[in-house]
């Protein structure tokens, strides 16, 4: 590989982007790179020339186990939208300079559907401008909702965090078998795809008895219908738990979360912040029929949980951040690398790589044949697909009863 690399993190953190910049971090190595960089906030820092050399952490065994255990973005992430090209070319200029100043050759991004449109930008400048540098995407979101991939690296550890929290959560709210039972509302990430939420139906196994409802965005929410519902579960049940997307919206289009707020803040994107949804649902239950709820938002946790991620995502996580560098490093530029499942039982998957202008800003909802006829619940189908992606484990290095993270002191100090 001919001059040096950069790897940046972008979008919503998950448990496992880490491992993916370990895996850009080997294949580099392993390839003869001298220098792999690392953006300090995503292409949002790397616009103010913000580097870290990955030498610095990653040059010993140690600290690439480290990182692969470490939650969140260890880079730092961002929400940064490139401008659109006419008008905005010294924005555009200006990341072409820093990666001369730096001889960087390769820059590979990390993210979900909004930080995919950063590399089909960079990548379309570059082709139109005669530029050489290459840009590959690297797939991560808990939301797991972008196009092509067969999965996205994120999401089987949110989902093995979801199901683990909802198992325990369920157990809790069974102890009392009061006459009237409480009602708890779990609430799930996930702005316009359920695919998290449709993971509460993980917890139902030998040992538990299951969520009672599972609410996806993919289905219009009916208040009334759920409603009655909850009222049916209270006079049959000992215990109610149910699942509820962020995202779920009335049919005036309004969110459910909106209900008891005054105004929400939208971000670069222009997508609104999320939250409050089960404590809205909390609320009104607990209004009209007398019932004690909880309202639990999973929030952050879902995606931080390193502790209880999925071996398979960790590995699967490191795998596309390798395989974008091997891809890269054959001439390709202004793709995604997308997973390829060959084989549900036992697991199989491969990776290939894909063109970014398919991906960029798409996404890809929960399918019909997920979803059950009565829109509350989840399919055998789904667990068939999302079963092997929250399988096996790695064991959190611990130091004084606390697993131990590696920090990146250059995104500790960063200065706006
Ligand atoms: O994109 C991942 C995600 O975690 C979504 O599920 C969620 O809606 C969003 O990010 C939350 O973003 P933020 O942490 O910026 O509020």
């Amino acid at each position: 590989m001919k001059g040096n690399i950069v790897v940046g993190q972008s979008g919503g953190p998950t448990a496992v982007i880490n491992s993916s910049v370990a895996g850009v971090y080997v294949a580099a190595k392993q390839l003869g790179v001298d220098k792999v960089y690392g953006m300090v906030h995503g292409i949002e820092g790397f616009l103010k020339d913000k580097l870290t050399d990955l030498d610095d952490y990653l040059s010993d065994d140690m600290g690439v186990e480290l990182l692969k255990r470490t939650p969140s973005a260890f880079l730092g992430s961002c929400r940064f939208k490139m401008p659109k090209i006419e008008g905005h070319e010294d924005v555009y200029e200006k990341v072409f300079e820093i990666m001369e100043k730096h001889d960087i050759q390769y820059l590979f991004y990390a993210g979900g559907n909004d930080s995919m449109d950063t590399v089909k930008m960079l990548s379309d400048y570059a082709a139109a401008h005669g530029k050489s540098q290459k840009f590959m995407g690297v797939p991560k979101t808990i939301d797991n909702d972008l196009p092509i991939t067969d999965h996205c690296p994120g999401y089987g550890s949110s989902a093995k965090y979801i199901a683990t929290s909802l198992k325990e959560i369920i157990r809790d709210n069974a102890s009392f078998g009061a006459e009237k039972p409480t009602i708890c509302i779990v609430e799930i990430m996930g702005r316009n795809a359920g695919w998290l939420t449709a993971a509460a139906a993980l917890a139902k196994g030998p040992d538990c008895e299951g969520v009672d409802a599972i609410y996806l965005p993919e289905r219009t929410f009916d208040m009334d219908g759920f409603m009655k519902k909850v009222k049916t579960l209270s006079e049959t049940r000992t215990s109610v738990v149910i699942a509820v997307s962020e995202g779920v919206k009335l049919a005036d289009g309004r969110y459910v979360c909106e209900l008891e707020a005054d105004s929400v803040p939208v971000d670069a994107f222009g997508h609104k912040q999320m939250g409050g949804t089960a404590t809205t649902l909390a609320h009104k239950i607990a209004a009209e029929y007398g019932l004690k709820t909880r309202a639990v938002e999973l929030s952050t946790l879902q995606r931080a949980g390193t502790h209880i991620a999925s071996l398979t995502d960790i590995n699967e996580a490191f795998q596309v951040g390798h395989d974008a560098v091997v891809a890269a490093d054959q001439g390709k530029t202004g793709e995604m690398i997308i997973l390829k499942r060959d084989c549900d039982s036992p697991y199989e998957c491969g990776t290939s790589s894909y063109d970014i202008h398919q991906i960029a800003n798409v996404e890809r909802a929960v399918p019909d044949e997920y979803i059950g006829a009565d829109g509350c619940s989840i399919t055998a189908e789904y667990i068939k697909y999302a079963r092997p992606l929250i399988i096996g484990e790695l064991t959190p290095v611990f130091v004084n009863g606390l697993p131990r993270h590696i920090l990146c002191r250059e995104v500790i100090e960063y200065e706006k």
